[in-house]
């Protein structure tokens, strides 16, 4: 792991995992390539922007002259590919773009490495790593009880998960016809510092804490299994040194929640934390039932077992330590939510809950 090709590194996870790397493998170059969407956020990366280590580049996954040039120009052993169309609620109102990049993008990637680590007479290393980052949400939703293993079948039901679902097909794919050395890590849902306020966490942190309403999707009893997102990074990296080629591991946080409960234990963190509102109400008073979201996934939940039992990963973070750290995080920076709260921000939540 010497020269390596992060994809999607200005993102939230992306973000969070490009410091985790610099931190902890100080001989490692990275190079992260980014299209800076509107998801795309340069001060996430503001502390290391200088460090020699690491190098952004403003580009597209789906540009494979720019892909070829980098692995050529870099000589790149490793691949984490986080680039992607990520909210589910933006896949209901605009699906090209998720089609685009993370199947069409994906498979940009999976070429490029292929001609310069299968093909090409001289790869870069004996043992480049190809390490694909995908969701539990390609297998569909599951009912009361069950966990989703790296061999439940897939089942995927909004575009978001569908176009993730095709580029994990696309990877293995590659593994097995051309033997690329691939990996691939099906994490459940993250939360920490740098996420975006469209998805749930910090944008009921961030309504919460400015008296603004708390929408909560049909009757809130949907359930997600919540990982803390350093934790996500460790086990990424772990299955990066350590996993075994050609394989998935399953990463989730042993945290399984329903909606309104996690919004419920934010308005409480933030009751405790700063000023009451107006009228002196609790923030639980800001919470609005709103329209269900279309094919609304039920429940989500990892087992984990795998990468517990071949690599000795489990999360270090639990969901009652994790969301004050977050919550935290949000307070002691507001300049950064603010530098996101831009117009286009404003467009979009207009879009999204005037409606509902
Ligand atoms: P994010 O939306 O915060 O970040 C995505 C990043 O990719 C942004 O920086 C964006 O600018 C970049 N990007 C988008 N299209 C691009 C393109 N065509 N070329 C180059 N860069 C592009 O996403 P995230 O939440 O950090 O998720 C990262 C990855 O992890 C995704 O693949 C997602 O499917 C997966 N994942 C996310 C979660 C979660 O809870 N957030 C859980 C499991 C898996
Ligand atoms: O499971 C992994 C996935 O988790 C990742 O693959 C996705 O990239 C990531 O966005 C996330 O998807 P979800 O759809 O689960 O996350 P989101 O934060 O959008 O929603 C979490 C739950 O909260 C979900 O049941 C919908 C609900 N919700 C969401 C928002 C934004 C609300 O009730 N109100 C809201 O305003």
């Amino acid at each position: 792991m010497q020269n390596v090709l992060v994809t999607g590194g200005c993102g939230f996870i992306g973000s969070n995992f490009v410091r985790l790397v610099l931190e902890t493998l100080p001989e490692a170059r990275i190079f992260n390539l980014d299209k800076l969407t509107y998801a795309g956020n340069p001060a996430n990366l503001k502390d290391v922007e200088n460090n020699p280590h690491y190098r952004f580049v403003n580009g597209d996954i789906c540009d494979q002259v720019l892909l070829e040039r980098l692995f050529a120009e870099e000589k790149i052993d490793t691949v984490v590919h986080f680039a992607a169309e990520s909210h589910v609620d933006r896949s209901i109102e605009g699906p090209a773009e998720f089609i685009q990049t993370n199947i069409l993008g994906t498979f940009a990637l999976l070429e490029t490495a292929r001609k310069f680590w299968i093909t090409s007479p001289q790869p870069p290393s004996p043992s480049p790593r190809f390490l694909h980052v995908s969701t539990d949400e390609v297998y569909g939703s599951l009912g009361d009880t069950g966990l989703f293993t790296e061999t439940t079948s897939y089942d995927p039901r909004s575009p978001y998960s569908v176009s993730k679902a095709s580029s994990d097909h696309l990877v293995n794919a590659y593994y097995h016809t051309y033997g690329l050395p691939i990996l691939m890590t099906n994490c459940s849902n993250n939360y920490g510092p740098y996420h975006f306020p469209e998805k749930l966490i910090p944008l009921i942190i961030n309504n919460a804490r400015n008296g603004k309403d708390l929408p909560v999707y049909g009757d809130g009893k949907n359930v997600r299994d919540w990982l803390y997102v350093v934790d996500h990074c460790t086990a990424i990296l772990k299955v990066l040194q350590q996993g075994r080629v050609g394989e998935t591991y399953n990463v989730g946080g042993n945290s399984e929640k329903q909606n309104i409960e996690v919004v419920q234990t934010i308005c409480d963190i933030l009751d405790e934390k700063v000023a009451p509102l107006a009228n002196d109400q609790p923030r639980r008073s800001l919470i609005k039932f709103v329209k269900d979201r279309a094919g609304h996934d039920r429940r989500y939940a990892i087992d984990a077992s795998k990468i517990k039992n071949e690599l000795g990963w489990e999360p270090s973070v639990t969901f009652a330590d994790g969301i004050r750290t977050t919550v935290d995080w949000y307070l002691e920076n507001e300049e950064w939510m603010n530098g996101v709260l831009d117009g286009s921000y404003q467009d979009y939540y207009a879009r999204m809950y005037d409606e509902r």
